[in-house]
Parts: structure tokens; sequence; C-alpha cells
């Protein structure tokens, strides 16, 4: 049980709060154990008024306070965050950083003496059915994902993953993943307004058309896709005729062009950094 620790924020930002609400609400932690600081006080302070937690005057000082910390700015910050104040780290801290395109290696380099992992969750975290995937730098602490797990597991489905190309899959499919997804209802409730549906049905038809199929595959855990697939599907029939154009315009190489496109970016945002 990780009731005990004290768990710290750098950042306080839309993340870092669905990620404190969680833990308030299922009571994974008491608002008493979890400290943050933002770079805008004010921020800091709402927060810290929503939730109860320790609002801290500095980076520093949370890092002092807290068995974990929890690197929660944007990417880009993050550098300029911990490289002055690497030496307020204790030796085996544990690190948790959320940074996208920031990897184990210049975490590390950083950080040395730290415990250090990698969490990538998304936007549906927000609601405790996210997907939530973390990398661990050394292979050898056997404890650090038992603590991932406990905090994050409020939060949705968490998931260790062996190295960083798998994170990065994780990440592609499952964070940017959402969005490619709300591409996708997009068109759908586009073309339902097309044909004469008020927006709000036409979002309500697209929201529970997506929302019932993966209710569906959920509860036929045993049941492969293709066959939940071929039971909507009869030869020649209405679905099939559909089914076809999607696969002659090749909607599967679109999708993978996407997710490779997206996993260059990620390559080059880790050079960056
Ligand atoms: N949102 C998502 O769906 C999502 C999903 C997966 C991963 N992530 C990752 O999560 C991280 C946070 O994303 P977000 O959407 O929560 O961003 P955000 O809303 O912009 O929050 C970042 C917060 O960090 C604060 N900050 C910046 N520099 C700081 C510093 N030196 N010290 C302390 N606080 C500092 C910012 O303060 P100000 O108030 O001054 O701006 C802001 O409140 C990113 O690394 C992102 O890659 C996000």
């Amino acid at each position: 049980m990780i009731f005990h620790y004290k768990v710290g924020f750098l950042g306080v930002g839309n993340l870092a709060q669905a990620i404190i609400k969680g833990l308030i609400e299922n009571k994974t932690l008491p608002p008493s154990h979890i400290f943050a600081a933002n770079r805008s006080p004010g921020k800091l302070q709402k927060v810290a008024d929503t939730y109860g937690i320790q609002a801290m005057a500095t980076n520093e000082d949370v890092i002092n306070a807290c068995d974990v910390v929890i690197l929660a700015m944007k990417p880009q910050d993050l550098a300029a965050a911990i490289d002055p104040i690497s030496s307020a780290f204790s030796d085996g801290q544990i690190v948790i950083s959320l940074a996208a395109g920031f990897n184990l290696r210049s975490l590390e380099k950083r950080l040395p003496h730290c415990r250090i992992a990698r969490l990538m969750p998304n936007t549906p975290s927000l609601i405790s059915r996210g997907v939530l995937g973390y990398v661990v730098a050394d292979d050898e602490d056997k404890a650090l994902p038992t603590v991932v797990e406990d905090l994050f597991t409020p939060l949705g489905y968490v998931l260790g993953v062996d190295d960083e190309d798998q994170f990065e899959a994780l990440m592609i499919s499952c964070s940017s993943g959402t969005g490619f997804v709300f591409e996708l209802m997009t068109y759908w409730q586009d073309w339902i307004e097309e044909r004469g549906f008020d927006p709000a049905v036409a979002r309500k038809m697209t929201v529970e058309t997506f929302l019932g199929a993966a209710m569906l595959a959920s509860q036929s855990k045993d049941i492969p896709l293709e066959d939940l697939q071929n039971k909507v599907s009869s030869k020649k029939g209405i679905t099939a005729a559909g089914l076809q154009s999607m696969r002659e315009l090749e909607t599967e190489r679109t999708l993978r062009i996407s997710f490779e496109k997206a996993a260059l970016r990620n390559q080059e945002l880790a050079k960056e950094n």
C-alpha cells in the first residue's frame, strides 16, 4: 500500500489536476499527503482550495516534502524546471515523469540518483477510464511498478511495458489514439447531421454507437473483434458493402500511416530534448 507515501506534483495543469482528483476521490491518498508547486501561484492556490492539498512555495519544497515526485509540466519546461534543482532530489527518491517526448535516458542523465518511471495517461483518465502505460528505468527495481500501479489504478487500466519502443506504441495507440477516435467520431456525426438530424441527436447517435461497440467488445472478451464484426455483416449485405468500400479505400493504411507519423514526431521530440 502506498497510503503512507507523500506524493508531490511539480505543475498542477490539466493532467495533474485529473490525477489529484482521482487520488482523492478514490481515497488512494488523503489530501494531507499530496503536495504541489506551480509556476503561476494563482492556479496553485485554486487547486489547493478545491482539493485541500498542500500548496508549496517552490518545487524544491515539494521535493523535500515527498517520497514520490511527479513531473507534470509540459516537456518543453521540464529541463529548465529540474536542472537547477537536481541536487534537491534525494538518493533513491521516486520520480515519475508524465512528459511526452522526454525519454528515460534524458531523465536518468539529469537525475542519476533517482528511481525513475515514465507514465503516459490518456484523457479518459479524467473519468477513470484511462489507459495508463508506464516504463521504469531500472528493470531490477521490482518495488517501483507496485508504487506506480497503486497510485494510478484509480484512473483506469495501468499497464507496465518492457521498454520505450513499447511505451511509444502504447502512447500513440492510446493517448494520441484517443484523438484519432475523436477524428472518426467527428466524421460520423457530420454524416448523420447531413441527413437532417439535429446536431445534439447526431452526437448522441455517434457516441452511443462507439460506446456500445466498445462495451460489447469489452463484455465479449473471448470473442475476437473480427467475429464481432462478422455478426453485423452478412454476405452481399448492407454492412458488407460499406466494409468493402473501407477496405478498397485502404482505411487500415490511412490509420497505420497516422500511427507511424505520430511515432516519428515522438522521436523528433525525444531528439530535441
Ligand atoms: N493532457 C493530456 O491529455 C496528457 C496526456 C498524457 C501526457 N501528458 C503530459 O502531461 C504533462 C502536463 O500536461 P498538461 O496537459 O497537464 O499541461 P498544462 O495544463 O499546461 O500543465 C502544465 C503545468 O506545469 C506548470 N509549470 C510549467 N513550468 C513549471 C515549473 N518550472 N515549475 C512548476 N510548474 C511548472 C504550468 O504552470 P502555469 O500555470 O504557469 O502554466 C502548468 O500549470 C505534459 O508533459 C504532457 O506531455 C498530458
